[in-house]
């Protein structure tokens, strides 16, 4: 069974240089190489549900630019149903400028450009692909105002909804928590929405519980090479990662996020689910850049 995913979310392209280390606040650093690749978390987990075995429509903005055909272009060559992405006149489309060092970390900074151009209009004209979703998927690199739009009229069809909220600077909003089923942060969203130091299972389980405390009915906080901890209530499980020798981890956590949600999609349990996604992430850190090392199901397996 292939199930159906809606992305609402971002596209950006990604300017990525490889140095040795990130550079320090006035320091100008010689890097080791340049790319650019298509990218943006919305997009990043639309390319990964699609991959990996989901019928996907994404919603979004891009600018009309040379980076937002290209980035248009590229998901349709995935299959993914475009018909919900926008050109915005006289606005440029999203952009990520990321270092990655040698030892496979990254710093980003994204323009929004068009992607800020998202509202819920543009949710309210393709009501009809939410309408015929199994899983919403949204994240926070467009307006909030969009992200809660969406995951509320989500809930009232009664789709599956999935929130990755990254970038996330502060606690969520309390009206969004009881439209959300599953709540995916990795340590540094967690920490920053509990406002609770996240650095291990354990921090991970007490910033978790306190936001199902807070209203949230499933956490699953994306560790890296640390694993995935997923927190429903009192209750909570350990996944170990698979041991993977990371090249570049940017878009792994879009990689987790999309492979969960074809799976939930496609009817699998959560727990085969998170097993799937972490499989599906650990192959993406193998490889550079965002889209690129997103893997498809021959290599993943069911
Ligand atoms: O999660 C990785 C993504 O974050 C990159 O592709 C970049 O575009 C930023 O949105």
């Amino acid at each position: 069974m292939q199930g159906r995913v809606v992305v609402v979310g971002s596209l950006n392209m990604d300017l990525v240089v490889r140095a040795g280390r990130l550079p320090q606040a006035g320091e100008t650093l010689a890097g080791d190489s340049f790319f650019t690749v298509p990218g943006g978390k919305g997009a990043n987990q639309a390319v990964a549900a699609a991959r990996l075995g989901a019928q996907v429509a994404m919603v979004g903005c891009v600018g009309d630019d040379a980076y937002g055909r290209q980035l248009l272009a590229g998901l349709c060559a995935e299959g993914i149903d475009c018909q919900a992405v926008e050109e915005v006149a006289g606005v440029s489309s999203g952009v990520a400028l990321i270092v990655v060092d040698a030892a496979s970390q990254n710093a980003i900074v994204i323009v929004a450009g068009s992607n800020g151009h998202l509202l819920p209009p543009s949710i309210e004209r393709f009501d009809a692909l939410l309408q015929a979703s199994d899983v919403v998927v949204c994240q926070m690199e467009v307006p909030p105002q969009t992200v809660a739009f969406t995951l509320a009229r989500a809930r009232a069809l009664g789709k599956t909804v999935i929130l990755n909220p990254a970038p996330a600077s502060g606690p969520l909003p309390g009206e969004w928590l009881g439209n959300i089923d599953y709540l995916i942060p990795n340590e540094s969203e967690a920490a920053a929405l509990a406002g609770l130091p996240v650095h291990d299972q354990s921090s991970a389980q007490l910033a978790a519980g306190h936001l199902c405390d807070l209203g949230l009915a499933r956490v699953i906080v994306t560790l890296g090479a640390q694993g995935a901890l997923l927190v429903t209530g009192q209750a909570s499980e350990h996944f170990a990662a698979p041991v993977v020798q990371a090249l570049d981890t940017t878009a792994a956590g879009d990689t987790f996020v999309g492979a969960f949600a074809a799976a939930l999609a496609r009817g699998c349990s959560e727990r085969e689910a998170v097993a799937f996604g972490q499989r599906a992430a650990a192959i993406s850190v193998t490889r550079a850049g965002a889209q690129p090392s997103i893997p498809g199901l021959a290599e993943v397996g069911p």
